[in-house]
């Protein structure tokens, strides 16, 4: 490895490797609501293009043209397991997550009956509760909420191990909340299971567009997150252990039980986009060229090394909307520093509904909005009466600038 160029993230070249801010309508908007979905890197876009343009046929066969669609996917496919560290064989490619936690689900129903307990959190998003829910109403398992301590919002680990009994057979929680922002202990979660031959399904779409998973060390049976968070196209990723998968009733065609890649995948994906999945591995293998100049290192260590310098940046910009906020008559849900937190802020305030807090944002061309982003149970607990209008979400990308946290701070004080 070279010596590093740069210690901190180069805006103004991000912002460069990302087309859409060429175009006036983005060029004006200071986007936080990346939370939502993320814009998409140049190089993404690039592969899409090429894919629509030269390979929108059906892939694999003898004839060139088939054959050759079928390499790009192939390549899509890799770079995402090159970019995780993780066999191909691992990944699972699903329209959404909400798809492939549905589809885990379903391939779970050998591992639980009626004399077994599924724990999940009231923190969650609903796309790593419902399906669980619906494991048990179809398996007689019992269902256990892991809930939030009220006063943090957060899951403290003492309830969680209260839950524990020589019933539990699969845990489900997230990385970090797409409200709270708080990094949960997944690791420590995992290593109580593990031991008990207790599985860990991890949600980690709020995490990864913060900080870059580190799926090898963290070590969970099954992990999820989506790339149209991650500057990617609209997919949902799923790693699974081997070892677990082997325990599992496969969801696809029974001819293609003999594929590993194959096994949860329950819809056939968009080819498109994960032929564009390779130019995620292009855009991290820039930024990293960029930044740390050329290295021999894999794809997974440059992902996590960029992903360090964009969790920099962006708690720097969370860190000066905290303080800027701190006098106003504004509560932030979960901690209001940004110690174990990601650049995920979520807040209500004493004078105004969310609903007009963003529409204030909005005329001032700030993209923040405001609900419950589907994590209506986490919302309800947290006694917030009218969830429809829920929160004010402001959340970071590495391409926003200070000046755009700027921008939020004096709307929100003109208002207040
Ligand atoms: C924390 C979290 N989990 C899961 C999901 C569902 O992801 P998808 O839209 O890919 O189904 C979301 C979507 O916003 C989310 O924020």
């Amino acid at each position: 490895m070279t010596d590093t160029k740069l210690n901190h993230l180069d805006v103004n070249f991000i912002r460069s490797c990302f087309p859409t801010f060429e175009e006036p309508l983005a060029a004006k908007t200071a986007f936080f609501e990346n939370a939502g979905g993320s814009y998409v890197a140049g190089a993404v876009l690039n592969q899409l293009m090429h894919f629509y343009k030269f390979n929108k046929v059906q892939p694999y066969g003898a004839a060139e043209i088939l054959h050759t669609a079928g390499e790009q996917m192939d390549n899509g496919r890799q770079t995402m397991a090159d970019l995780l560290g993780i066999n191909s064989a691992d990944l699972t490619l699903g329209a959404s997550t909400t798809q492939n936690f549905n589809t885990l689900a379903y391939a779970c129903e050998g591992l639980v009956n009626s004399n077994s307990e599924v724990i999940i959190t009231d923190q969650d998003h609903e796309a790593n509760i419902g399906a669980w829910e619906r494991l048990c109403e179809r398996t007689g398992a019992t269902l256990k909420v892991w809930n939030i301590n009220t006063k943090t919002a957060e899951l403290d680990l003492e309830s969680f191990e209260a839950l524990l009994t020589p019933k539990t057979t699969i845990v489900c929680m997230t990385h970090s909340s797409n409200i709270v922002g708080t990094v949960n202990p997944v690791d420590k979660v995992i290593a109580l299971c593990k031991p008990k031959n207790i599985r860990v399904a991890v949600d980690g779409v709020s995490y990864a567009p913060h900080m870059w998973p580190d799926i090898p060390s963290l070590s969970p049976d099954a992990y999820c997150f989506s790339t149209y968070k991650t500057y990617g196209t609209h997919m949902g990723v799923m790693y699974t252990s081997e070892e677990f998968r082997s325990q599992l009733t496969p969801q696809c065609h029974y001819f293609n039980r003999g594929y590993e890649s194959k096994l949860l995948d329950g819809a056939g994906p968009d080819h498109a986009s994960i032929a564009a999945l390779g130019g995620l591995g292009d855009y991290f293998s820039n930024a990293h060229q960029h930044h740390f100049g050329n290295t021999d290192q894999s794809l997974f260590e440059k992902a996590l090394q960029v992903s360090s310098l964009m969790h920099a940046h962006e708690t720097q910009l969370c860190n000066q909307l905290l303080e800027d906020l701190s006098g106003l008559p504004v509560h932030v849900l979960g901690r209001d520093h940004t110690d174990g937190r990601e650049a995920n802020i979520a807040l209500i305030s004493d004078k105004h509904s969310s609903a007009t807090l963003s529409q204030q944002l909005a005329n001032n061309d700030i993209a923040a909005g405001n609900g419950n982003f589907y994590a209506t149970r986490l919302l309800e607990r947290m006694g917030i009466e009218d969830i429809e209008d829920g929160v004010l979400r402001i959340s970071f990308s590495h391409y926003n600038t200070s000046e755009e946290v700027a921008r939020v701070v004096d709307t929100l004080k003109a208002c207040h």
